[in-house]
């Protein structure tokens, strides 16, 4: 019935509209309808695979709403996105219904996918805020992923750590985190309050060819520091030059201002991720660069507050 209104609706106005409809798993993303093309191919690679291949598909392609599940992509992507609050993931139904039981199919009953999906989300939340979307239009592949929206500033901030090599196995997003840590003493120029501090980022993989960094802490100052602007790169080991940054949010931690506290710094450092005081809890989804990858991080300013 509502189809047939829409119908009439364009037979009587006689706007020439483009309807973009892409076959399940087709590759060709428009970017039609107000659409971020970088966000339907998040939507697409992640949480709509996970919907199609976990069995969600027999009862949210069309039967029961909302139809995230939908062989038309874009209708799938529409439903989905209305249950998803991009500025907290982590509190989307899409996540608590994996595992609430809310069908009898083992589909509705394994929590332990939440962290799947919830990683599929983030990834998903920073495609959306990659791009401007609306203007219609723009329509085409979406091509190979990687590279989009990396920014690299052309000059890179004041203080940088030396480079670390994140370790062989990286945890997948439903596993704790792996610390990456970065000795301060080693960065240049050094900040005296910070000599004996280190600084801790937490890693997982999250799918192919990116890995999810978040909850940055430094323990050790001997007196309060106020930084200014936050960069991590990723580039190969056997690369040179600093590395590129996140994928799709354009730098996230760009314009953090960080009280940093005067936390001893635990001695010796644990094997697991520091429990000390967390200045950044936003993730960042970095584009691996090879097997053997290694991050650095950058500070625009640090000074005393
Ligand atoms: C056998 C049918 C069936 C399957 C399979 C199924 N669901 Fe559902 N789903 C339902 C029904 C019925 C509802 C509406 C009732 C409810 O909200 O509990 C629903 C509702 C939902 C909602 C809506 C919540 C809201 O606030 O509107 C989400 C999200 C959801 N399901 C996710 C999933 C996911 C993810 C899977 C696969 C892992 C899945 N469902 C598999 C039947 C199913």
């Amino acid at each position: 019935m509502r189809s047939l209104l829409i119908l009439g609706f364009l037979a009587v106005s006689g706007c020439a509209v483009e309807t973009v409809t892409t076959a399940p798993f087709g590759d060709n993303i428009g970017g039609g309808g107000g659409i971020n093309p970088a966000a339907l191919q998040a939507f697409k690679n992640g949480y709509y695979a996970f919907s199609q291949s976990q069995g969600c598909v027999t009862c949210h392609a069309s039967v029961v709403s909302p139809m995230f599940s939908s062989s038309n992509l874009t209708a799938a992507y529409t439903a989905a996105k209305s249950k998803v609050d991009f500025a907290s993931v982590g509190s989307s139904v899409l996540i608590s219904y994996v595992g609430n039981a809310h069908c009898s199919d083992s589909a509705c009953s394994n929590p332990a996918l939440a962290g799947t999906v919830q990683g599929y989300l983030e990834s998903w939340a920073a495609a959306e805020a990659s791009a401007p979307s609306g203007g219609g239009g723009g329509g085409g592949d979406t091509g190979g992923g990687g590279g989009v929206g990396v920014v690299t500033p052309a000059v890179p901030p004041k203080h940088l750590t030396a480079a670390v090599a994140l370790p062989a196995t990286i945890p997948s997003i439903n596993q704790a985190a792996v610390p990456v840590r970065f000795l301060l003493n080693a960065m240049a120029p050094a900040f005296p309050a910070l000599n004996n501090a280190v600084a801790e980022l937490e890693v997982q993989r999250l799918g192919p060819g990116q890995y999810r960094v978040t909850r940055f802490k430094i323990a050790g100052a001997s007196a309060p520091v106020r930084i200014t602007g936050v960069h991590v790169y990723v580039r190969a080991a056997a690369a040179t030059g600093i590395g590129v940054e996140d994928v799709y949010q354009g730098n996230l931690w760009k314009n953090d201002v960080l009280n940093v506290a005067v936390i001893a710094r635990p001695n010796p450092l644990p094997a697991t991720p520091m429990n000390v005081a967390v200045l950044e809890t936003l993730a960042l989804i970095m584009p691996a660069q090879s097997s053997a990858d290694v991050l650095t991080i950058g500070f625009e300013n640090i000074e005393n507050p």
